[in-house]
């Protein structure tokens, strides 16, 4: 199964990246395809749709379009629950101890990293920034 995880601007910048990933790597998830990209505000707004009508949603396009960010497709089994267990909670202060999020991120809207909540929206993810070729067939 694969899922869609984002390496968010706060953790790009800061030069985190490839920490963040050889995490991934070490709980298991292969990665099959992966970029670097710069959203553009609708880009941003488009993906958090969900979120548009709560008071964060400004401050959350203002965060996600301020830097580059490493949107990944991963795989393994229970791609999309073990992933949302490696990160660990939206905000930092209650994810679990040796979470990505514990490690790396900076509050609950600089969270170092996103990742897809269902199987439905991960295919639905991974469309949003991968076209069906880029993606490592097997
Ligand atoms: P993510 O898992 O990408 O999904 C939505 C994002 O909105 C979330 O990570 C955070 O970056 C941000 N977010 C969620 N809740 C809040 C909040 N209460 N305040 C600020 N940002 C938030």
């Amino acid at each position: 199964m694969d899922t869609l995880t984002i390496v968010k601007p706060d953790a790009f910048g800061s030069g985190r990246a490839g920490q963040i990933i050889a995490h991934l790597e070490a709980a298991g998830f292969l990665i099959v395809a992966a970029r670097v990209k710069l959203l553009t505000r609708a880009e941003a707004e488009a993906f958090y749709s969900v979120h548009r009508e709560r008071p964060f949603f400004g401050s959350l396009v203002d965060f996600m379009t301020s830097g580059p960010c490493m949107p990944l497709i991963l795989r393994r089994e229970e791609a999309v629950s073990e992933l949302r267990r490696v990160i660990g909670a939206t905000d930092p202060a209650e994810a679990d101890e040796g979470t990505v999020r514990a490690l790396y991120a900076e509050s609950k809207e600089r969270n170092a990293i996103h990742a897809s909540d269902s199987p439905e929206n991960a295919e639905i993810e991974i469309a949003f920034f991968f076209a069906g070729t880029e993606r490592l067939q097997g």
